[in-house]
């Protein structure tokens, strides 16, 4: 059977892209077999994941050529492959594997000119494509979770689809990335609140799979 693909993109940089694609690749890994693609030429995603001691569940390529990016489909072994984007409205990979897309997530954080230019987003390039999507708001302040409501409901007005699950902002993502570990094989402060906001996304996206 092909792969679920999972792409996960926002034009802007810094909002949580890498964050969400490495820690749900460690979530899923625990009941499927993940590969987790870096299209980034950063290779961000790589670089945590070499930075560990020990190898994660998933597995990790770092591809930016849009012809094999745009193959992706028809390789075996793997049930979910997520793939993390350059930040930029229009990339060659992001051509290449839009059109293979299952299902697309946008993190963001919930501050308002992230918003606005998200919702642009949405509307120019991710409507006309039909894929199924959902905004995540990232790095939640929890003194301010006001704000990330105030978001989600915008979001909502205007018909977009945003994850009911957020991520908040923890000190215990930059750690861990820092430490080349997953949240969820991460120990220290906030560590449990940090893993319970990505094991929330997961479980929500993983039911609108099974859903559609
Ligand atoms: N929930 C969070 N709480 C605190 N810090 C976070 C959180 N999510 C991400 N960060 C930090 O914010 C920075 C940017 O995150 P990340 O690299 O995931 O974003 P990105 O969208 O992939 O960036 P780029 O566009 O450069 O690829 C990193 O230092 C990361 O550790
Ligand atoms: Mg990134």
């Amino acid at each position: 059977m092909a792969p679920h693909i999972l792409v996960i993109f926002n034009g802007k940089g810094g909002v949580g892209k890498t964050t969400t694609a490495v820690n749900l690749a460690a979530i899923f890994s625990e009941t499927q077999a993940v590969l987790l693609v870096d299209a980034d030429p950063q290779a961000s995603a790589n670089w945590w994941i070499t930075r560990g001691q020990k190898p994660p569940d998933f597995d990790i390529s770092t591809e930016t050529n849009p012809t094999l990016l745009g193959k992706l489909k028809s390789i075996e072994n793997y049930d979910l492959i997520i793939i993390d984007t350059p930040p930029a409205l229009s990339s060659e990979a992001l051509s290449a594997v839009l059109p293979i897309a299952d299902y697309l997530l946008l993190p963001t954080p919930p501050a308002p000119m992230d918003i606005a230019a998200l919702v642009h987003t949405v509307k120019n390039t991710i409507n006309p494509s039909g894929i199924p999507h959902r905004v995540l708001l990232t790095k939640v302040d929890s003194r301010s979770l006001g704000e990330a409501l105030a978001a989600q409901n915008m979001l909502m007005e205007l018909n977009i689809p945003a994850c009911y699950a957020f991520v908040k902002s923890y000190k215990a993502h930059e750690r861990a990335a820092l430490e080349g570990i997953p949240i969820i094989h991460w120990n220290g402060r906030n560590a449990d609140e940090a893993q319970a906001d990505y094991i929330r996304v997961a479980d929500e996206i993983q039911t609108d799979w099974k859903d559609s």
